[in-house]
This record gives C-alpha cells, structure tokens and sequence, in this order.
C-alpha cells in the first residue's frame, strides 16, 4: 500500500515536472490561411482563436462585445502605452492552465487594434505582454523558447502541427537529425538567421538576400524582385509554362508543377558551417480548386531580406529562442 503511493506520488512529480517543461498547443489553419489555436480564458472559460505572433507584438483580445468584461478576466488598468485595456486571467493552454495578462485594444487608437494574438516575439518595452515571458516568471517553463513544427498546410480546420512551448517535442524531430542552433542577425526587431547568399533554383544561381526570417502568417516566401524574375526566366529556359499577373498582386499561375525544381538557400549555423534548406515545389506551389497550381513567391522591392513562409514547417522543426533571440533548426519527422 505504502509502496503504491510512494509511487504514485514519484509518478504524479515526474509527470508534473515533464509537463511543466512543455506546453504543446495545437495549431490549425483558417480559411485565409492563417495560422492560430484555439484557447479558453477568463472565469468564463470563454473560447477564442489566437494567432501565434513574433514581430511587434502584445498579448491581446479584441473586445467580445456580447461578454460582460472579458469573460470575467480581472481588470488591472489602463495601459497609456498601448492605449488598451490590461487584465488577467486564466488560460487553457493546451492540457495546461496559466495565469497570462492582455490587453484589450482602444480602438483603432491603440498600436495593437485588431490584433487578437499571444505574443512570442521579442520585448522591446515593458508594457507589451509576452507569452513565453509570463510562462517563465510564474515557473511554468524553464526556458523562454518555442518550436513549432506542421505535418500538412492544406488541411483547413484540423490540427496541422503543434506550438511546443517551452521545450522540444523530439518526437518532432527526425531520426538522425539535430537541432542546429543558427546564427542570428544582430539588429533585427523580430528572430532572424543569416544567409551566406547561397540561394539557388536547380542549378540556377539566385540573387539571395542576408537576413532570413521565419513567417507564422504567411503561405507566402519572399524573395527578391532580382530573384522573383530569375525563377521566372529560369521556368522559361526550362519550358515551364506559367502565366504572370505583375498587376494582379504579381500572382503566377502554372498548369503542372511537373518540372519545377527545389528552391534552396543556405543559412549559417553558429559555428560558421552552411545549413542547407530545400523548398519543395510541393511547399512553395499550392493547388487550386481549377486544377491549377498557384506560385507561393512574392518580390520584395529595396531588402536584403528573405522571408520563408509558414510551409518550410513541414520540413523542417523550427525552434525560437527568445533571450538568445536565436533561431534553432532540425528536420521534422517522417509521417
Ligand atoms: C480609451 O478610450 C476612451 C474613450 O475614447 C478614453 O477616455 C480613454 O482614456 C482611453 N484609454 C486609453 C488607455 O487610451
Ligand atoms: C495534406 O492534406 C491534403 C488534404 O487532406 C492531402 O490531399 C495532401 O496529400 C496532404 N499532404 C501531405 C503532404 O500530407
Ligand atoms: C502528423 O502525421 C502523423 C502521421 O500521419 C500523425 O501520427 C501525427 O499525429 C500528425 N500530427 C498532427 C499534428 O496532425
Ligand atoms: C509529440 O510529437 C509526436 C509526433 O508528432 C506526437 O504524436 C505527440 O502527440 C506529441 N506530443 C505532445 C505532447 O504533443
Ligand atoms: C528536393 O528536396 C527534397 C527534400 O529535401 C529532396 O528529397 C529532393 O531530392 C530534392 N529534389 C531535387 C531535384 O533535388
């Protein structure tokens, strides 16, 4: 009987300890292909998709008009910074409860209006809430950092991945492979890598940007005009059919994506070695209801800047770690 507790109780620590170090939340896709999750907050429980965000970001929910005072969250003040309301509450996170503060915006006065996110990014003044900040003041994680990987970004409305919080899944990561911690950019507002200029189409040479950025908003890579117009010339030598609407939001439409090869660009990891990372036609193509394929590519005018969007998860487990302001990479496992 003794030895039963005895080991229930090591069980019930273990267990609290081991889930303690992650919280893993699902993620799905809506119908403008926007990433979020789904949590409850507040007395009320009340149930609200969130958007995971990492550029200049706060925890924040927009008013609920038809829930008296935020689903019973507790009112702490007017925020002047961020002109919002603050106040606090109970999440369900995942199988895990929290106690995060947000922000209710002002209107469109506040810098946050419209915005219904926890924020994972970086803190550039104390008035704007951060997710993993508050996980690890109230003992709830041991490291500030989070990884997300995506099984499939085509499945609207199911689980398409998790957001690990707080530590690695390695189920996540493929048998074999690691996580390589990259070098980042100084400088940068948001988490960022660098590239050694290394940005290829098949065989054909791009011209690449430095900085490279992770996207949790969009389907969409971008990539230079100069290197936007290089892949067009090189489907041509190819004989890739495509049809180009430089008017129509520089859309690119392709009848089959049979001959189109990897995009590839190399990044740098901390110890100066090259990280090689493949884009699949699969991940920067999307098909649509007509048959055709869409070109997930856009050109960016005046940067030195790369931005993968959010399909590059499906290959690869991307880690961010906040007081570093490093990002980790490893390949995602093999369904
Ligand atoms: C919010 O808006 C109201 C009405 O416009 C205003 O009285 C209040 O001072 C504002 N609060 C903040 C924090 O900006
Ligand atoms: C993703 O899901 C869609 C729809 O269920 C399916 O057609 C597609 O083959 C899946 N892709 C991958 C890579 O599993
Ligand atoms: C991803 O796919 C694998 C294999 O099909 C499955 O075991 C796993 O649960 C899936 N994960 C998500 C988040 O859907
Ligand atoms: C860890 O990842 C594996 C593989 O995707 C998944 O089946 C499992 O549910 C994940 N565990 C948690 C706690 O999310
Ligand atoms: C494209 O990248 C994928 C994923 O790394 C790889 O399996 C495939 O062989 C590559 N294709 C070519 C033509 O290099």
């Amino acid at each position: 009987m003794r030895s039963t507790l005895a080991f229930i109780l090591i069980f019930a620590t273990l267990f609290a300890v081991i889930s303690n170090q992650r919280i893993s939340i699902p993620l799905k896709i809506d119908d403008k292909q926007q990433l979020f999750f789904t949590v409850k907050y507040g007395e009320k429980q009340c149930q609200v998709d969130l958007i995971p965000a990492i550029n200049f970001c706060s925890n924040a929910i927009i008013e609920p008009s038809q829930v008296a005072d935020q689903c019973e969250s507790l009112y702490i003040g007017e925020n002047n910074f961020a002109k919002s309301r603050d106040y606090s509450a109970k999440f369900q996170l995942g199988n895990v409860q929290a106690s995060l503060q947000f922000s209710v915006p002002n209107g469109s006065q506040s810098m946050f209006y419209g915005a219904s996110e926890l924020c994972f990014g970086f803190q550039n003044y104390a008035e704007q809430q951060n997710t993993l900040i508050e996980l690890f003041q109230s003992g709830q994680l041991t490291e500030e950092r989070f990884y997300v990987g995506l099984n499939n970004t085509s499945t609207a409305s199911a689980t398409v991945g998790y957001l690990d919080i707080g530590a690695a899944n390695e189920s996540q990561i493929k048998k074999g492979s690691n996580l390589v911690t990259l070098l980042g950019s100084t400088g940068e507002s948001q988490y960022s890598a660098n590239s050694n200029r290394n940005l290829n189409y098949g065989s054909y040479k791009l011209q690449g940007g430095s900085i490279v950025f992770f996207s949790l908003d969009s389907l969409f890579t971008q990539l230079s005009i100069f290197a936007f117009q290089d892949i067009l010339s090189a489907f041509s030598q190819q004989g890739v059919q495509y049809t180009y609407l430089p008017d129509q939001d520089y859309v690119v439409y392709l009848p089959s994506i049979e001959l189109l090869d990897n995009i590839t660009l190399g990044l740098v990891a901390q110890d100066s070695s090259a990280y090689s990372v493949p884009l699949t036609s699969q991940q920067y193509t999307k098909l649509l209801s007509n048959g055709q394929y869409q070109l997930l590519i856009l050109p960016e005018f005046y940067t030195n800047s790369i931005t993968l969007g959010y399909p590059v998860f499906q290959s690869y487990y991307v880690g961010f770690d906040l007081p570093h302001r490093q990002i980790l990479i490893a390949e995602f496992f093999e369904a």
